[in-house]
């Protein structure tokens, strides 16, 4: 049977093995996917073995994805601008294919799920670090009229500033200079939900009928959640969403088919 896994540490809470047996069962695919704890220091050798014994692709998530951009034989184009892969295919010719669909992954929850339109609207995306580089190139394709990225080392915006450069326009900014703008979408990307943390936000940086997203997830709203309610966001909602369509797409580059997304979505929420 080909072997699917998710790699990395801590794995324990990963949903990801749940969310690929279902695809598969929806599919009617044969594929066995597990969870594997594996530390940075034995990535190189834990991906040797997985592969070497009928293993057919990998997850890699916090923190391989920026070994795993330095481990595989090519790379897509996403994957090339956000510095990071969460997803190994092994091809025909035996060479490892490095991808990332973290990006589209939020696009498919914000445009198709959450049926929002970004084509001119102001985004904010909070944070500079390796989720904000993963969702940067996707969300300049969907032509906001303004793409600004705001962190607490604001060298590292500008860092980012650059990298992108060549495919579109983004701003950089500290938390203090956002002050007086006004947001359609504020995304954070920063770690802080992770330790009950919220970046300092100032009031009124939503726009009317604004929407707040989280990168990450957790059982309870996080800290930004809350934050975008208190301002009156029309949704503020966490990343649950975005990790099932990273899933998806996930799926569809190993297996070739898109599976839907729909059940599994309503049965982790609940
Ligand atoms: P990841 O790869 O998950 O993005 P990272 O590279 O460690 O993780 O980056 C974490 C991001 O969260 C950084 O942008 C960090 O800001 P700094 O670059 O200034 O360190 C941001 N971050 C973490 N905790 C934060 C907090 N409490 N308030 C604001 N930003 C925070």
């Amino acid at each position: 049977m080909d072997q699917y896994a998710v790699l990395g540490f801590p794995i324990g809470h990963s949903k990801s093995p749940v969310i690929h047996q279902q695809f598969a069962q929806q599919t009617n695919q044969s594929l066995a996917y597990k969870a594997i704890e594996v530390k940075p220091e034995a990535f190189d050798k834990t991906i040797a073995d997985f592969f070497k014994a009928s293993g057919k692709g990998v997850n890699c998530t916090v923190p391989l994805k920026e070994l795993a951009f330095e481990k595989v034989d090519s790379l897509t184009e996403r994957a090339k601008f956000s510095g990071a892969v969460n997803t190994i295919k092994l091809l025909d010719d035996g060479s490892l294919l490095g991808d990332n669909t973290d990006g589209v992954g939020l696009l498919s929850d914000l445009c198709e799920h959450l049926d929002l339109s970004l084509d001119g609207k102001r985004i904010l995306v909070l944070g500079a670090g390796g989720a904000a580089r993963g969702i940067l190139g996707p969300l300049l394709e969907v032509k906001p009229s303004c793409l600004c990225l705001a962190n607490r080392t604001v060298s590292k915006a500008q860092t980012m500033q650059q990298l992108f450069a060549p495919i579109g326009d983004i701003q950089s900014s500290s938390y203090e200079a956002l002050a007086g703008q006004q947001f359609d979408l504020i995304i954070n990307a920063t770690s802080a939900s992770l330790t009950g943390d919220l970046p300092p936000l100032a009031k009124g940086l939503l726009a009317i009928n604004g929407v707040c997203y989280d990168l990450a997830y957790s059982q309870q709203p996080t800290a930004f959640v809350r934050w975008g309610e208190e301002q009156g966001a029309s949704l503020s909602i966490d990343g649950l969403g975005m990790l099932v369509e990273q899933a998806a797409h996930a799926f569809n580059v190993w297996r070739d088919v898109m599976p839907d997304t729909l059940a599994i979505r309503a049965s982790l929420r609940s």
